[in-house]
C-alpha cells in the first residue's frame, strides 16, 4: 500500500521495462485530464526510435488486465498515458491506510541512524529567532524521519564553551552568584551578557582578569569550573522553558554542547596530522581545502588549532562528526543551522570527508534556512522596539492572541478548555508559519496572517479537525465503529477527498526527501480545502440512507486522524473543539 501514484508507476514499470529491454520510469504525474498521466513513453520511444504512441500501446498491450486498478487508460496527444483509478481501488486502498498503523506511509526501505542538530542557542546569550526557527523546523524533521522508522538522535550543539566565559565568569562573581542565577534564570541572558561585554571593553582590570579566568577554565579549575556549571545549567534551564512553550521535544537529555567534545580536540588534530593533511600559516594548524576561497581569492583554511594553542568552533565540530559517525553509529548527519554558517558546515564537511570520517554514502547535510522579517521586512523587533525579541513573551504573547480569537469563535467554552485550546492554536500558529513557507527562505512575522482561521495556517488545519471531531460528537457516534466501513464514492468530491486522503504518504516522503516542512504543510492545506468542498457538497448526517451516512463518516474519520497525525509530525497539536 502506498500513494495510489506510486502504486500505479510500480504496476506500470514491468510493462515499460518489457518494451524497454531494461528498468525503465513510467514517470507517472497527476494531470488535470485524468488522475494521472505516465509520461515515459516519450522518451522511451526517443531510445527505441519508435514512435510514441506506438510504445505507449505496447506498453499498455504488457500491462495486461489491470481493472483492479485503474478504470481506465488511454492514449493521448504525443504518447501520453491518461490514467484513471477505478472507485473501487480508491476505496479499497483508503480502508486499508485507515486500518495501518502509519496511516499508509510507506516505512522507511533503509532505516538508519540520523542525528539532527537543532536549536543550539549559547549559553548566556538570549535565544534569537533563528533558534527558534531551528528548533522548530529540526523538531519536525526529526517527528517525520522517527514515523518512518529511522533511529533518530537529537543533538543540542549549545555554545557552552569558548573564550566569552572568561569574562562571564568574571562577571557572574561580581553579581554575586545568586543575583547573577536570578538574572538567568528569568531569562535576562542578553542583559547579563551585555553587561559583561561591556565592563570587558571598558575596564582593563576586569579584561585582565577575564582572560586569566579563561586559561583556570581550560586548566579545568575546579571552583571555575562550578561557576562555569551555574552559567550552563542557568541558561539551559531557561532554554527549558522556551522548549516546553514550544512542546518540542528537545530535553537535558539532547545537550551536547560544545564543551563535551573537548577531550576530543587533541586526537582530532593528531588524527589530521597523521593523514597528512595539517600544515602551519601564521603560527596556526590550519587545513586547506580546496575550492574555498577568502574575498581576495586566496586560498582559505579551516584553523584547527590557533597560535595561541586554542582551538577553534570548526575543530570542536569536526570532533563532532567523528562522534557521531564513530560512537553514535550515524549514517546521516542534518544540521538545522542558519544560511550564514553555510561555508562553515561545507568546510567542515570537505575536511571530515578529506580525513575519511565522513565515508562515502554517509550525509552531512546543512539544513539551512534563511531569516525571520517584521512586518516592516527587516529583522524582527520585539514588542518593546529592543533589537532582540525574547522568545518566551513571543510565545505568551501568541497564547494571549488566541485565546482573543478562540473567545470569539467559540464564547460558550470553559474558560479551562478555552487556555488549552488557545495554547495549541497560538503555539501551533507561530510553528506553522514558520514551516509552511520554504525553510531557505526569509519569511515575514505577521501576527494577524498567522493566527486567521483562512488560508494556509494552523488554526485553519486545526479547525477543519475541530469541527470532524464535532460532527461525530453530536451525533454521538464512535470513530473506531465507523472506521471499518469501506466508503462508496459517489460525488466528485468524495472522490477528490479520498484520493487527496490516499496522498498523505508522498507527502510525508516528500518532506523527508527535500527536509522540507513546508511540503508536508502543503498537502494538509489541500487536504483541508478538500474537505471543505465534500463538506459543502455531501451532507453526512442528513444524508439521504445510513450507508451513504456512514461512507461519508468513514471519509471523515480518515481526514481527521490524517489532519491530526499531519500535524502532530509538524510538532502541532489539533484540539477536538475550537
Ligand atoms: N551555537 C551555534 C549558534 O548559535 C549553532 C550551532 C550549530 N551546530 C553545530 N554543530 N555547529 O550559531
Amino acid at each position: 500500500m502506498a500513494d495510489p501514484f506510486i502504486s500505479v508507476a510500480e504496476r506500470l514499470a514491468p510493462a515499460f521495462a518489457a518494451v524497454a529491454g531494461g528498468a525503465c520510469d513510467p514517470v507517472v504525474r497527476p494531470s488535470d485530464r485524468a488522475d494521472g498521466q505516465a509520461n515515459g513513453a516519450l522518451a522511451l520511444a526517443k531510445k527505441l526510435g519508435l514512435q510514441p504512441r506506438e510504445v505507449a500501446q505496447q506498453v499498455l498491450d504488457a500491462a495486461g488486465d489491470v481493472s483492479d486498478m485503474l478504470a481506465s487508460t488511454e492514449i493521448a496527444g504525443p504518447g501520453f498515458i491518461n490514467l484513471v483509478f477505478s472507485n473501487t481501488f480508491i476505496a479499497e486502498q483508503l480502508s486499508e491506510a485507515t486500518h495501518n498503523p502509519r496511516l499508509g506511509v510507506r516505512a522507511s526501505s533503509d532505516p538508519h541512524t540520523v542525528v539532527v542538530d537543532y536549536s543550539a542557542p549559547n549559553v548566556a546569550k538570549e535565544m534569537h529567532v533563528g533558534h527558534l526557527r531551528s528548533s522548530v523546523i529540526g523538531d519536525a524533521l526529526v517527528r517525520a524521519l522517527m514515523f518512518v522508522g529511522h533511529t533518530v538522535v537529537r543533538e543540542n550543539h549549545i555554545g557552552d564553551w569558548g573564550t566569552p566565559f572568561g569574562m562571564l565568569i568574571e562577571h557572574l562573581i561580581d553579581m554575586g552568584e545568586d543575583n547573577a542565577a536570578n538574572e538567568l534564570g528569568v531569562g535576562d541572558l542578553d542583559g547579563f551578557y551585555k553587561a559583561a561585554r561591556r565592563k570587558f571593553e571598558e575596564s582593563d582590570e576586569f579584561k585582565g582578569r577575564a582572560r586569566a579566568r579563561v586559561v583556570m577554565l581550560q586548566g579545568g579549575d575546579e571552583d571555575t569550573l562550578r561557576l562555569w556549571r551555574t552559567l550552563v545549567s542557568e541558561s539551559t534551564r531557561y532554554f527549558n522553558q522556551v522548549y516546553r512553550q514550544l512542546d518540542v521535544l528537545l530535553t537535558d537529555d539532547d545537550l551536547m554542547g560544545e564543551s563535551a567534545y573537548n577531550p576530543m580536540l587533541a586526537p582530532v588534530v593528531e588524527r589530521l596530522r597523521e593523514a597528512k593533511l595539517l600544515e602551519e600559516s601564521d603560527g596556526a594548524d590550519v587545513v586547506f581545502v580546496e575550492g574555498f576561497t577568502n574575498r581576495d581569492n586566496e586560498p582559505l583554511p579551516l584553523i584547527i588549532r590557533k597560535g595561541d594553542g586554542g582551538y577553534n568552533y570548526a575543530t570542536s565540530d569536526l570532533a563532532c562528526v567523528i562522534d557521531r559517525v564513530e560512537r553514535i553509529g550515524a549514517r546521516s548527519l542534518l544540521y538545522v543551522v542558519g544560511a550564514p554558517q553555510a561555508q562553515h558546515l561545507q568546510m567542515v564537511e570537505a575536511v571530515a570527508r578529506k580525513a575519511g570520517w565522513l565515508p562515502e554514502g554517509y550525509i552531512m547535510n546543512h539544513v539551512s534556512f534563511g531569516s525571520v522579517l517584521g512586518a516592516d521586512r527587516k529583522m524582527l523587533k520585539s514588542r518593546s522596539g529592543g533589537e532582540t525579541v525574547k522568545l518566551n513573551a513571543l510565545l505568551d504573547e501568541a497564547v494571549e492572541r488566541a485565546e482573543i480569537s478562540v473567545a470569539e469563535k467559540n464564547p460558550d467554552m470553559s474558560a479551562a478548555d478555552r487556555t488549552a485550546v488557545a495554547t495549541m492554536v497560538g503555539i501551533g500558529a507561530v510553528k506553522y508559519s514558520d514551516l509552511s513557507s520554504d525553510r531557505v527562505k526569509d519569511y515575514i512575522f505577521d501576527w494577524d496572517r498567522m493566527l486567521s482561521f483562512e488560508g494556509n495556517t494552523a488554526p485553519y488545519l486545526q479547525y477543519a479537525h475541530a469541527r470532524i471531531c464535532s460532527i461525530f460528537r453530536r451525533a454521538g457516534i464512535d470513530r473506531a465503529a465507523i472506521r471499518d466501513v469501506v466508503p462508496t464514492l459517489v460525488e466528485v468530491q468524495e472522490r477528490d477527498l479520498a484520493l487527496r486522503i490516499l496522498r498523505f504518504d508522498s507527502a510525508v516522503w516528500e518532506m523527508i526527501d527535500t527536509l522540507g516542512p513546508h511540503k508536508l504543510c502543503t498537502y494538509l492545506f489541500d487536504l483541508a480545502t478538500d474537505f471543505t468542498s465534500f463538506y459543502e457538497h455531501c451532507p453526512v448526517l442528513k444524508a439521504d440512507n445510513d450507508a451513504m451516512r456512514d461512507s461519508r463518516l468513514a471519509l471523515c474519520d480518515a481526514t481527521a486522524r490524517i489532519m491530526s497525525e499531519g500535524l502532530l509530525l509538524l510538532g502541532i497539536r489539533a484540539p477536538e473543539q475550537m
